[in-house]
């Protein structure tokens, strides 16, 4: 018997369903995986797993690409009747991207418990997708598992039960730790030695759909890398819309690169002096590794990075960005410290977590505190 099916979609959670089905494996309990094929390029998806260890998926639902609209509803339509097939107890999500909230709601509404991994991150800007995927798989999780103390606070405020909120830290850094050793040196990725860089990945809808906005991060890019070589892995919608607009020649003198597998990513923001990007996992990532972290968006859904962490908010605003990046030259830049539960064990607490919770009657959340510290 399948007691929790997991799901993965998209290239962030391929590293946060990495060490959960390890735990959950050395926990002794049952779990199949499902792939809804969101991301479905070899450097999006097929080379995580392979760097990662991660099983072959027992369930693979091919979606692939197409409007919110078209692919969400594409993975409820094809997750339902797995689901009916294989009956688990619990169906386990990660993350915030499209195939988390289509499976949770597919699972939700056939009386299924849900698991959320990562609840609670509130960026409280409801144009962002993410945003929207995040507080509606909250509000159907049964089970919700929190990377930083903050994110209480978020779902109380939103009516949710305490006792359905577990803080056990994040998966996404237990990758992390398991894997530094094995990180690919920067100057193999590189084909070359260079004594300092920078790394920016540019991927957000709204830097990089709005053609003046990404032209002006472009712009100051190119001012950063006469001073310091930029490395750019480039995402799939950041090409397609580089080339759209004819943005082509603003990437003249960068360090372009395709999209880059895990490990060799790791070795590149390990290796940088400082990282420019506008996704969630890396301003984590960053904090972790100790490395200055400018973030180009106007919130984060993960202020313990600002708090505690290395991650200072720029926006899309070239004259913010300028200012920041003197700064960090000029030997600013926050050192941070690493924080609570970040410690390579949060996957194992969901484990031990969730062989208390899985025997339980639905609806059932207090539990004698299982907690491992
Ligand atoms: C998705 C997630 C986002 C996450 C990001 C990481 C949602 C709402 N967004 O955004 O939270 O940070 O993944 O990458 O779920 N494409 C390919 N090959 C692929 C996948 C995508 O070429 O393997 C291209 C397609 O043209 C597609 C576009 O990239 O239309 C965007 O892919 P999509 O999954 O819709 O969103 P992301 O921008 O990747």
């Amino acid at each position: 018997m399948t007691q929790v099916l997991c799901v993965a979609g998209a290239r962030p959670n391929f590293m946060k369903i990495a060490p959960v089905m390890a735990a959950l494996a050395e926990a002794g309990i049952a779990a199949q995986l499902l792939h809804t094929g969101q991301h479905y390029d070899a450097a999006m998806s097929d080379s995580f797993f392979a760097d990662l260890g991660i099983p072959r998926p027992d369930h693979h639902l091919e979606v692939g690409s197409g409007s919110h609209a078209v692919q969400t509803a594409e993975v409820m339509k094809r997750f339902e009747p797995v689901l009916e097939s294989v009956q688990p107890q619990a169906v386990l999500v990660v993350g915030d991207v499209n195939s988390t909230i289509a499976c949770a709601l597919v699972a939700a509404k056939r009386g299924v418990r849900v698991i959320h991994v990562e609840a609670g991150l509130r960026s409280y800007d409801r144009s962002m997708p993410e945003e929207i995927n995040r507080v509606l798989t909250d509000q159907i999780s049964d089970l919700l598992f929190t990377t930083e103390r903050s994110a209480l606070a978020n779902l109380q405020r939103e009516g949710i039960d305490p006792a359905r909120v577990e803080f056990v830290g994040n998966v996404m850094i237990d990758t992390l730790y398991r894997n530094l050793e094995h990180a690919v040196p920067s100057v193999r990725t590189l084909g070359a030695t260079l004594a300092q860089y920078a790394v920016l990945t540019l991927h957000r809808p709204s830097n990089v759909d709005d053609a003046p906005t990404l032209a002006a991060l472009l712009d100051v890019v190119g001012e950063i890398n006469r001073t310091l070589p930029v490395v750019m892995p480039l995402h799939p919608r950041t090409r397609g819309n580089i080339e759209r607009f004819g943005f082509t020649a603003k990437l003249d003198g960068l360090h372009i690169l395709p999209p880059v597998g895990y490990l060799e990513m790791l070795g590149l923001m390990r290796d940088a002096k400082l990282v420019l990007t506008d996704s969630g996992g890396i301003q984590e990532e960053t904090t972790a590794l100790g490395v200055p972290c400018l973030t180009l968006r106007e919130n984060t859904e993960r202020p313990i990075t600002l708090d505690e962490g290395t991650n200072t908010l720029v926006g899309p605003h070239p004259e913010a960005i300028r200012r920041a990046f003197a700064e960090i030259l000029a030997g600013g830049g926050k050192a941070g410290r690493i924080p609570e539960y970040w410690d390579g064990r949060a996957a194992m607490r969901i484990a031990y977590k969730l062989k208390d919770w899985l025997p339980m009657p639905k609806g059932v959340h207090a539990l004698s505190d299982t907690r491992i510290v």
